[in-house]
Formats: C-alpha cells, structure tokens, sequence
C-alpha cells in the first residue's frame, strides 16, 4: 500500500517493507513482503490510526507532515499494541504532542511496558465512540484478533472498518484498494495470513463477526494494517472468514512428511496415488522443501491431514517436529490424519506424531515399515491412501 486519499478526508499514510520476508521472527515466510497501514482522518479533530514498525518511523512522520504539521494531530488511536502497530509510537507521540491517545486498556499497559510511555491516554472498549467533527468514530474491542488489547475503530460517516490485523494480508504493494490487484493473489495472501495468524481464535472471530455484519450503515471499506483496503471484493472476505473461522473444510488432503534414506517418501508418494485413484485433491509437502507458512495456509481447509517420518533416535526427524508443535497451537478442530514412516529397531516416530497433535486431530491406524518398503508394503500405503480418501469424500463436509 502507498500513501493515498482513500475516501474525502481519509488518507492511507502507512508505509511499504519490500524487504521483510520473516515476519514474527520466523514463524511466518512473508514472499510478498509486508505493508504496516496508517491512517489519518482530516476533521476537526485530526485523528491517526495506528503507526507503523519502528524501522519506518521517520517515513510515517514525513507522510503525515505531507499532508498536516504533526502539532496538529488531536487524536492518536492504538487499535493493536504489538510493534509492527506501535514500533513507532514514541517517535509519533514526540512530534504530536497535543494529541489524546485512546485505546484499549490492555494497550494502554502494552504501550507502558514496551515503550514506558502512553501519551494522554483515553481507555476505551466497544460501544463507547469519539466525535472528531463531522465523524463519529465507533470502537468495537475484539480481544484476540490479534492480541488481548486488540479492536477495530469503526467511522460511519465514511463506512470505513479500520480492522488493524484483521481481514489483513502480507502484501507489499504500491497498489492501494484491492480491485487493483490479481483477486487470486490477495486472496492466497488472505487465506495465507488467516491461516498463520489468525487461526488459533476461530471462535472468537466467528462471535465477531456478527457484530461487523451489524454495523450501520453496511461498511463500504475494510481498511486493515497490512496489505490492501477491501473494497470491490468485501462480502467474499467476509464469507471467507465465516468459512474458515467455523473449521469449515474442503474435501482435500495434505500429506506432509520427512525422510532419511526415501523410504518415507516412498509411502508417501504411494499414500498419495491412492488418494489420487480416488479423485480427491492432495497435496504433497516434502516438510524440509517447503515454507511452513504456506504448508499451513494449505491445511487451513483441508479436511486431511497425514504425517510421516522417519524414526531417527526413538524421535521423529527434527523439521517436522517443529512444524507439528507449530501446528498444535491452531487449535484446529474435526481433521482425520493417519501417520507413517519407516524405522530401523524400533519405529517410535509414528507413535510420537500422534501423541504431539491429538488434541486437534484424530488418527486412525497407522503405517510402519521396517527399513525399506518391499512392493507388499507399496500396495498397503497406495490402499491406505485409498480408504482415506474414501473416508474423507464421504465425511458431511461444510464447502464454500
Ligand atoms: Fe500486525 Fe498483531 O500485529
């Protein structure tokens, strides 16, 4: 996103990181870059929403004084305190130092721990509003989308949803509104960045969206702090978000595995051609050749899931390992998965994939061979691909 008038008195002020392609350490591979949205209301109060990481303080400061002397800012909102939002916060607050700043209270303490500082600091959680002249801007707290200090800031006047992370995607671009994008594109980056980040708190975004359905009058534009503004394509964003946020799945399988010496890539290769055999779409992830980020954006509405590894020290191999304990924290629910792998003595690592995520998944018997699959053991792996597919067609699944 580029600094823009987005609607009469509404610019986009925030700036473009081409160059970040790990975002929250190295949880999340970010291929396309990563935009931080601000914004700022020109009314009788002249209000910015959210800043921007630290690394790009200056560049939001001369955006701003593009448009007015910062000394003029009368209202800062902090809908997210985590630093990507709030990284330049003591630079802002320094250069506009008459403005009230208003924000949850958990951002409020956020800001203190971070930073030491909160400027004059206004607490406030849904309901409550701030009139900035011809608008009224509506606050509406949605806790864990992204962090607990989480909300959105909701101007009718314009119908604009300024929702921070929410609706977001990691997308550089020196495009503004996203019906001047590939529609493919945003939204892989959409489901991409649901899956990564969002995930984890289906149920309270599923609760929350009902409330944005209900905003009067119909929101017109979707403004979040990463990526492009929803205009054109609002209600397919939001049918996403009511599909994924419910665990709505696809009939489609992931098959993820490591290997040592091939033999687990055999199984898996042959797991695969029978899932195949049955018209089911899969999908297979060699897990050390592939970015988690996007193995995950892929599992997001997969209604299968299977796992392999090699037996290495009574364990399984190391990148899945980390990539299973990442996907524990998805709190995904009704997936089907079998596990597999070949082993040397004693074939721990299919019993350890289990017992890492059965609380978000169930598994029905597994695979194991014994140093290398003989053509028997191929047919069993191309059958036990077969019954899963078949399995997973016939399950009642939601579909969008
Ligand atoms: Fe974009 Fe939760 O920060």
């Amino acid at each position: 996103m580029t600094m823009r008038l987005i609607k009469d008195g509404v610019y986009a002020v925030g700036v473009i990181d081409w160059n970040e392609k790990h975002f929250h350490g190295y949880t999340y591979i970010t291929k396309r870059g990563v935009t931080y949205n601000s914004y700022l209301i020109i009314d009788e109060k002249v209000t910015l929403i959210d800043t921007v990481h630290k690394d790009f303080e200056e560049e939001l400061l001369k955006n701003i004084k593009e448009i007015v002397e910062p000394s003029k800012v009368d209202a800062i909102i902090i809908n997210h305190v985590e630093p990507d939002h709030s990284g330049a916060f003591p630079k802002i607050i320094k250069a506009c130092p008459n403005a009230k700043v208003y924000g949850t209270e958990k951002a409020k303490q956020g800001l203190l721990k971070y930073y030491g500082i909160c400027g004059d600091w206004i607490s406030v959680k849904l309901g409550q509003s701030l009139n900035i002249g011809k608008r009224t801007l509506d606050f509406i707290d949605v806790p864990m989308i992204h962090w607990p200090d989480s909300m959105f800031t909701y101007s009718a006047y314009d119908k604009i949803l300024f929702s921070n992370d929410g609706f977001g995607q990691h997308y550089a671009t020196n495009k503004v509104f996203d019906n001047e994008v590939n529609f493919n594109i945003l939204m892989e980056e959409a489901q991409k960045y649901y899956a990564n980040i969002l995930w984890p708190f289906n149920n309270l975004i599923y609760t929350k969206l009902k409330i944005i359905s209900n905003l009067k009058p119909n929101v017109e534009l979707i403004a979040p702090s990463h990526g492009l503004v929803w205009c054109k394509h609002i209600k397919e964003i939001m049918q996403k978000y009511l599909y994924w946020s419910s665990h709505s799945c696809k009939n489609r399988i992931a098959v993820i595995y490591e290997t040592m010496w091939n033999s687990t890539e055999k199984m898996a290769r042959k797991i695969i051609e029978g899932i195949t055999s049955e018209n089911v779409e899969a999908v297979l992830f060699d897990v050390t050749k592939n970015d988690r980020t996007d193995i995950i954006s892929y599992m997001l509405d997969a209604k299968g899931w299977i796992f392999g590894s090699s037996t290495h020290d009574s364990e399984m191999l190391p990148v899945i390992a980390g990539f299973l304990y990442f996907l524990k924290g998805s709190k995904a629910k009704g997936r089907k998965s079998f596990a597999f792998g070949s082993y040397g003595w004693s074939g721990e690592a299919v019993k350890n994939i289990e017992t890492t995520i059965s609380n978000i998944t169930s598994f029905d018997s597994s695979l194991k061979v014994i140093f290398k699959p003989t053509e028997g053991e191929l047919n069993k792996c191309f059958e036990a691909g077969q019954i899963f597919a078949l399995k997973i067609k016939n399950e009642n699944n939601k579909t969008l």
